[in-house]
């Protein structure tokens, strides 16, 4: 099981490499890998990015419901993870004090910066779940993979 989810991963960034590639604009570039993250895991309900602006987190390319367009830093998994600058992985949400609940199904959540090689965090990815416990280190490792290419990709965010 293990095994085969790394490979799962190692098929997402493949396939977000190619689609990166000859793009430079990250609107676009994060749309496709929100649409390639939403359907290429099982068992998400919500998955997207939010870009910083100043103090605050402002909604970027996303699949699944509306969702909250400003999150201030330090509030919610989603700024906690960009003023932490450091993943978070919520096993139960019920459980994170301060969650912002967009979706009342989310039951579990991973956010992971997007941490450029020198200066402040630029955004992060957030990934939501209707199963509890949805997300392990497997899951980390390769979320954060998936975030280094997206980062190293782009020279200029929008903001
Ligand atoms: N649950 C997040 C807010 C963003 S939505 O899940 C899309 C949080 O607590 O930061």
């Amino acid at each position: 099981m293990t095994a085969s989810k790394s490979g799962l991963y190692r098929d997402l960034a493949k396939q977000l490499a190619a689609l990166l590639a000859g793009e430079t604009d990250p609107i676009a570039n994060a749309a496709n890998m929100a649409a390639l993250i939403y359907h290429g895991l099982p068992d998400l309900n919500w998955a997207g990015l939010y870009f910083r602006r100043g103090q605050e987190l402002v909604l970027g390319p996303f699949q699944g419901k509306p969702a909250c367009v400003r999150i201030p830093l330090g509030r919610g998994v989603c700024g906690t993870a960009a003023s932490r600058a450091a993943t978070v992985l919520v096993p139960d949400v019920h459980d994170f004090p301060g969650h912002i609940a967009c979706d009342p199904a989310s039951r579990s959540e991973l956010v992971v910066p997007l941490l450029p090689a020198f200066g402040e965090v630029l955004g992060v990815l957030d990934l939501d779940s209707p199963l509890l416990a949805r997300f392990d280190e497997v899951d980390r490792e390769g979320c954060e993979q998936l975030v280094a290419l997206f980062v190293g990709h782009h020279h200029r965010y929008p903001g």
